[in-house]
């Protein structure tokens, strides 16, 4: 049912925790199951130069944040903004139908932090 490479960042996921003084802080969740996913970004000249997550979330929503971090990772703002679930679905060599909406909450929540990101930089204006 599910890829290798699901299975892969499912039991390994990458970039797993907080990150202190985080430049943007993204949370979000699924009404349905309840399941919560939350992204810190670190950005330096408009480069996002640290990533970190935490899920408490179903396998695919920890496959989907893990690849999702790896995919923004050292990429533009512009960049990170254009990432969608598609993408993230087919970099783990895709998902099963039901569980495509798990994917929507990384692509949520990096979305999310860039937009606190953002916030936060009009503040400090
Ligand atoms: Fe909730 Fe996957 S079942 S995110």
């Amino acid at each position: 049912m599910y890829s290798d490479k699901v299975m892969d960042h499912f039991s390994n996921p990458r970039n797993v925790g907080e990150i202190e003084n985080a430049d943007g802080i993204g949370m979000v969740g699924n009404a349905k199951c309840g399941d919560i996913m939350k992204m810190f970004i670190k950005v330096e000249k408009n480069v996002i130069t640290d990533v970190k997550f935490k899920t408490f979330g179903c396998g695919a929503a920890i496959a989907t944040s893990s690849m999702s971090t790896e995919m923004v990772k050292g990429k533009t703002i512009e960049e990170a903004m254009a990432l969608t679930n598609k993408a993230v679905a087919e970099a783990l060599d895709g998902l099963p139908t039901q569980k495509i909406h798990c994917s929507m909450l990384a692509e949520e929540a990096i979305h999310a932090a860039i937009e606190d990101y953002k916030k936060k930089q009009q503040q400090g204006d």
